[in-house]
């Protein structure tokens, strides 16, 4: 369905919100306006009689209110429609209020009108849940709320470590500006995502495989767009789709991230088995990770269903084991410690992983590889990851790599 055909209920006093959604929507789509103050403590009642397809609460100037009327609509059951708040500032500070409120999503302000519908459009085929297509290899989602904590290096060890333990992964470069899973790889982008959907045509397993990259480890690659302005053609459900095809053929989907909650991220959250959050140990990073867990925690996801892996976890940075959980509720999974071969490594196009395994940062990944290998059954208890304190970071933090004899699983 086309936004032209949506039913839309605002709840907003802002003029600027008005004509930006006049601009932004088609002229047959059907648009209603409530004050937000008049909608204070009726707003389950005005969406229950008006059924409208989408809600849109604009509350930049009184986000209280935005809340309180956002927590009415979200009671309202069974025909609950899609609630996305809109919101102009920083929508770190926001976000967390508004998912716990009960926020379907959030959508920044102002945004030109073509990028507006287009944010709509997505938050609308999220809304449509994810895919019945029954579901084959594990989906490894790799977050962080910043950029620079690792998550594409992480994203590249994994999927190499995971090819050498014998399985069959493939990374997803979800970074659809800036990514650059192929820089980390010394994959030459001949093929990206971006030449996948302006191919036409349906997906399929043949289909997509014909845009991916195959790297010597034997890890797969989907890249992205080669330039930041062909990021925007790529929809929601497009992702979804892509997904999906990918589970059915390989044994680990790595999806590697940009570092926000950007609707296509929030795809490959709801769509994945497993998540990944990357931070880093120093107290800036900690307080951003918090935020990221949190909002996941407002997403549905409990801690315990999140590896947390601790990039650059060196004791010299004077942070234990027990500050870390006193400030995120969590043990990290993973300690990977600094290494200047990392970068050494990236600059040649080749992962630490294979540059050097025996490194603290090569065994780390490998255990990462080792816990989602056990995590998904694929591989004997035996040889189970070990309990770890900061301390043991340069020794790898969750080692113990050991090549799967079984090829696939
Ligand atoms: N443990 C580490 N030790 C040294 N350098 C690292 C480490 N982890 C990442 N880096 C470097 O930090 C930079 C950012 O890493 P990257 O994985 O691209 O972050 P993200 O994908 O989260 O933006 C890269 O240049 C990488 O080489
Ligand atoms: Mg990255």
């Amino acid at each position: 369905m086309t936004l032209a055909s949506r039913t839309f209920l605002v709840f907003t006093d802002e003029t600027t919100t008005e004509s930006a959604l006049r601009a932004a929507l088609p002229s047959s789509a059907s648009l209603r306006f409530v004050s937000l103050y008049d909608a204070f403590d009726s707003a389950g009642r005005i969406v229950t009689e008006t059924a409208p397809d989408v809600v849109l609460v604009s509350c930049s100037s009184n986000p209280q209110w935005g809340l309180r009327v956002i927590g009415d609509i979200a009671a309202v059951q069974p025909s609950r429609p899609v609630i996305v708040a809109l919101y102009e500032g920083s929508p770190q500070a926001f976000m967390e209020g508004a998912f716990r409120a009960g926020a379907d999503d959030l959508v920044t302000l102002p945004q030109p009108p073509d990028q507006f519908a287009f944010e709509l459009q997505k938050v609308i085929a999220r809304r449509r849940g994810p895919s019945s297509d029954t579901r084959r290899g594990a989906m490894i989602t790799v977050l962080g709320p910043k950029g620079g904590t690792g998550k594409t290096v992480t994203s590249c060890n994994l999927a190499v470590a995971l090819a050498d333990s014998g399985a069959r992964p493939v990374v997803v470069d979800l970074d659809l500006q800036f990514g650059d899973v192929g820089l980390a790889l010394g994959l030459r982008p001949e093929r990206t995502i971006y030449d996948l959907i302006t191919s036409g045509g349906s997906l399929d397993t043949d289909k997509v495989g014909r845009f991916i990259v195959h790297h010597p480890s034997g890890a797969d690659a989907l890249l992205a767009p080669t330039r930041p302005d062909q990021a925007a053609i790529v929809t929601t459900d497009f992702v979804r789709d892509v997904l999906t095809v990918l589970r059915k053929t390989y044994d680990f989907v790595v999806v590697d991230t940009a570092p926000a909650f950007s609707p296509e991220v929030i795809v490959a959250i709801d769509a994945a088995s497993h998540l990944c959050v990357v931070g880093m140990l120093d107290a800036l990073s900690l307080k951003d990770t918090k935020i990221g867990l949190e909002t996941l925690a407002q997403m549905g996801y409990a801690p315990e269903d999140i590896t947390l892996v601790l990039n650059r976890a060196d004791t010299s940075v004077g942070i234990s084991t027990s500050d870390v959980y006193e400030l995120l509720r969590k043990t990290p999974d993973v300690l990977v410690p600094s290494d200047r071969a990392i970068p050494r490594a990236l600059t040649n196009g080749s992962t630490i992983y294979e540059a050097d395994a025996k490194s603290g940062a090569g065994r780390a990944f490998a255990g990462l590889a080792n816990r989602y290998l056990e995590l998904t059954g694929a591989r004997d208890l035996d040889a189970s990851a070990e309990p770890m304190t900061l301390g043991d970071a340069s020794n790898g933090g969750l080692v113990r790599k050991r090549r799967l004899l079984r090829r696939g699983i």
